[in-house]
């Protein structure tokens, strides 16, 4: 999950990163109260949107007075930054900035650790530095087991060109920006720029920041991280049910057991749909993963079915270690709790452990919105004729 730059300013704080105050403001009235309480001559009006390049697109401007602020925050309000809307600004304390310098640390897949990057010309441009200028931008390898620690960070601002006298000063905002990179579980902390200020304060004026999803079960507190208005209200349910769920465009609900079969399933649906008037396609990727319970089957189902897009849905399982009779129980348990509010036609495709008394369960059950289909290419085909007859 990426962060926006106020939330990432926030974390920083928490962890003792020297930070300017800000604050977040939705309407330019907001912008305008949230300068007089900053109290200071200038006041910087940031976009905040998931993107980069907003300094560069207009969405940070300067205002020397609350009623500037709101003058900037009513002209970013609304305004579009490769294809974000902005919601929101926040209204910073202004900098006396005396140089811009820049500092990351990242994931790196490849090599198995982490990556530190640094450079003694920070702003706005890191990319195009990086491109026309490798030799300015430093990058040190970083052991996960043994992090950042003075002597790395040490080493990092050396070979950043960073004259020795002026470690002292960096080194403690490095080792902490190193420590909430760590304890937030991010794969990527970005500063830039970090200033230095006339009086020769180091601060982190502009963070950037992404969270890995992954260790959101050691990490409660990132759940209020999530921008709900601005994601799905499907997939925001999927989560908190648990389930590997996807919007995708079309009509044609797909839920099946392992990443690997839904993906090939999506395949077979896209396809079989050509030949159909309207041209059905997947609504949406649904995992309900190994080994899942009638219940897990029973929420993911009701869930595809709450879509107001989907006209019909495919439920594609072959047996390994999920059993084909919960399968079975889950869409029954499902249909019996929508009632008279199910009305879309559902496809089923079984195969593998337990699929004689999965088939039995459902041939019992003869419900009438479901049809049993013995492969996959062809229950596809079924599912997507529907769709398109649902039209
Ligand atoms: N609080 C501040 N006080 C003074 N100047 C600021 C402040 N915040 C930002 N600036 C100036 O504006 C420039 C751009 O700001 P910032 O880095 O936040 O946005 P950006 O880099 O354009 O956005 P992005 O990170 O999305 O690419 C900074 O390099 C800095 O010179
Ligand atoms: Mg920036």
């Amino acid at each position: 999950m990426d962060l926006y730059e106020y939330q990432a300013r926030d974390l920083f704080e928490k962890h003792g990163v020297p930070v300017l105050r800000g604050i977040v403001a939705e309407t330019p009235e907001q912008a305008a109260s949230a300068a007089s309480d900053l109290g200071t001559p200038v006041v910087v009006v940031k976009a905040q949107v998931k993107v980069g390049g907003r300094g560069k697109a207009g969405g940070v401007k300067i205002g020397k007075s609350p009623q500037e602020a709101q003058e900037k925050a009513e002209a970013i309000l609304g305004m579009d930054i490769k294809g974000h809307t902005v919601h929101k600004v926040m209204i910073a304390e202004g900098a006396d900035i005396a140089e811009e310098y820049y500092f990351s640390i990242l994931l790196d897949r490849g090599e198995r650790r982490y990556l530190a990057m640094c450079s003694r010309e920070g702003g706005m441009d890191i990319e195009t530095l990086a491109k026309e200028r490798p030799e300015a931008l430093a990058k040190v390898p970083v052991d996960p087991i043994d992090g950042v620690d003075e002597a790395k960070a040490s080493q990092i601002l050396t070979e950043a060109g960073f004259p020795a006298e002026e470690h002292a000063a960096i080194v403690p905002v490095l080792v902490k920006l190193w420590e909430t990179y760590r304890d937030e579980d991010a794969t990527l902390v970005e500063v830039n720029p970090l200033v230095k200020t006339g009086e020769g304060r180091i601060l982190a004026l502009d963070g950037k920041m992404t969270i890995d999803n992954n260790a959101s079960f050691r990490q409660p507190d990132h759940a209020a991280l999530v921008d709900r208005a601005a994601t799905d209200p499907l997939e925001l349910r999927a989560g908190e049910l648990g389930l590997n769920y996807v919007k995708l465009d079309g009509n044609v609900g797909v839920i099946g057991n392992g990443a690997g079969l839904v993906m090939s399933t999506l395949d077979c649906v896209a396809y079989a749909g050509q030949e159909f008037p309207g041209k059905p396609s997947p609504a949406n990727f649904l995992d309900i993963g190994g080994g899942a319970s009638a219940e897990i089957m029973a929420n993911g189902l009701d869930l595809i079915m709450s879509d107001e897009q989907v006209r019909s849905v495919f439920v594609n399982v072959f047996g390994g270690i999920t059993a084909c009779d919960q399968v079975a129980l889950g869409i029954k348990g499902a249909l019996e709790k929508l009632g008279d509010t199910a009305t879309k036609p559902l496809v089923v495709r079984l195969d593998g452990n337990a699929v004689e008394a999965g088939r039995q369960i459902l041939s019992d059950y003869n419900h009438p919105l479901v049809t049993m289909v013995p492969t996959m290419d062809e229950a596809a085909r079924k599912a997507a004729e529907l769709a398109a007859k649902e039209a």
